[in-house]
């Protein structure tokens, strides 16, 4: 089949590369000519990993191709993905600029029928707009064109993005046209090979599926971290806790993982988007209030542990703080909305001076802060950011901070303390090793 996906984002670029490998004919989009230039020489531009290889291979056999030009990404296919950003205004709301343009450039340019499929996560009723817009465009044109509009949110995760994209749990398809629905049903056949994966529905319903997946999952963390705090108020560990709980089928081992709040370009986004959708339809969403202020308020439990620890010599001005994680999580470059910024922020703020290392997140991290006397970055040695330094925070769980060597560590820092926002240690481990350690929703 011949597609045309425009964006090319975590969620197109994937989407491109595996439809590709399954042997349809891809035309990517994008407006920014240099990532299009780095594209066609095989460089992707985000980590993801195994996405280059698919993108090279792809590529190089002539199935996947990359162009500025809606037109000509338009011109032999029937599906057009809609895959550009829809990133948050201050007030929550989401920004649909992108993707409001796209479907009127498609009606400006189409020539025959097209099934056009918002993969962008957009608020209910953005198909509707779309389909308007494009109508709109085709009658300046005094064209009567067919097309459909179809939502198709994508559920991948960054950093297992292929193998997500790969074997989906489920592929939702909102459409009410039977038609529609069968040619996307055979679009998505080599992934999604059980055709109880498919799930078609309402464009509504299907546009609301993935706030409710992306908030139910949200609303999981923030409770986690909520009984976290409690634990360690109680005298309880809720590393037991979780294990004791998530053996109840009904709740399950995954996504209650306590930490340093949610971030990443999703969650925090979405949560406030659907707030704002419930608001604007007169209807107050007061347990989402509370699992983005839970959150907010998670982001700065590890710093509240620092200051405190630090507060009885004089606080943390003048103090180093050696950082772990950079990534909103492991296995990516991202540090959208990440833990890490804002606990960076609020401990520079307060004097405290911050060494951080991160395997692959520092160049971003640095752009997203920009300069700071008081911070330095790292991305060559995780020990060496240690030598002489008051602390250390562990925020990012990356594979490689799991099993540490401990004696060099200690050898290392002023003092052996460590804060562990990813309960990456055990509590008995540390102590025999000789450090101080402060974990979440742990004994102390
Ligand atoms: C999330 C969803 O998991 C995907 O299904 C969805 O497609 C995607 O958003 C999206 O809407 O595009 P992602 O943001 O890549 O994916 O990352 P997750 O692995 O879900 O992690 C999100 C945040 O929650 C991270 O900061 C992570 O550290 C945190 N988290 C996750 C926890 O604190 N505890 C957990 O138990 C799990």
């Amino acid at each position: 089949m011949n597609l045309c996906i425009v964006g090319t984002g975590y969620v197109g670029l994937v989407s491109a590369a595996c439809f590709a490998e399954m042997g349809n004919t891809v035309c990517c989009v994008d407006v920014n000519p240099k990532v299009v230039d780095m594209l066609r020489q095989g460089k992707v531009h985000i980590y993801e990993p195994g996405l280059e290889q698919l993108v090279q291979r792809n590529t190089s056999e002539g199935r996947l191709t990359f162009t500025t030009d809606l037109a000509e990404g338009l011109e032999n296919a029937l599906f057009v993905f809609v895959c550009v950003g829809t990133p948050s205004r201050a007030d929550g709301s989401c920004d649909l600029s992108y993707v409001h343009q796209v479907a009127r450039q498609v009606g400006q340019t189409m020539k025959d029928y097209k099934i056009v499929v918002d993969k962008s996560t957009v608020p209910v009723g953005t198909a509707d707009q779309v389909k308007a817009l494009i109508g709109e465009e085709l009658a300046r044109r005094g064209l009567d064109l067919e097309f459909d509009v179809v939502s198709n949110p994508e559920f991948l995760k960054e950093g297992d993005a292929v193998s997500d994209f790969m074997k989906p749990d489920r592929v939702v398809v909102g459409t009410e046209n039977v038609r529609t629905a069968k040619l996307l049903e055979a679009l998505y056949a080599p992934f999604a090979r059980s055709r109880d994966k498919l799930v078609v529905m309402g464009v509504r319903s299907a546009e609301m599926t993935k706030y409710a997946a992306n908030c139910m999952l949200a609303t999981k963390i923030s409770f986690i971290n909520e009984i976290a705090n409690i634990c360690e108020r109680v005298g309880a560990d809720v590393r037991d806790v979780r294990m004791g709980i998530g053996s109840d089928s009904r709740i399950g081992y995954h996504f209650i993982y306590p930490g340093v709040g949610y971030g990443g370009s999703c969650f925090p986004k979405d949560v406030k988007a659907l707030i704002r959708t419930a608001r604007e339809h007169d209807f107050t969403p007061q347990l989402l209030e509370s699992v983005d202020e839970v959150n907010d308020r998670q982001k700065l439990v590890l710093p509240g542990k620092i200051r405190a620890y630090f507060a009885e010599q004089g606080g943390v001005e003048g103090k180093t703080l050696a950082l772990w994680g950079l990534a909103f999580k492991a296995s990516t470059d991202d540090v959208r909305e990440a833990p890490a910024l804002a606990m960076i922020r609020a401990l520079t703020a307060a004097g405290m001076r911050v060494r951080a290392f991160d395997p692959v997140a520092g160049a971003t991290a640095r752009q997203a802060l920009g300069e700071n006397d008081l911070l330095e970055i790292n991305g060559k040695d995780q020990y060496a950011i240690l030598e002489g330094a008051d602390a250390l925070a562990v925020v990012t769980e990356w594979n490689q901070f799991r099993n540490p060597d401990f004696g060099r560590m200690k050898k290392l820092l002023k003092a052996p303390i460590v804060f562990d926002g990813r309960n990456l240690y055990q509590p008995e481990t540390m102590a025999a090793n000789g450090f101080a350690y402060f974990g979440i929703g742990r004994k102390p």
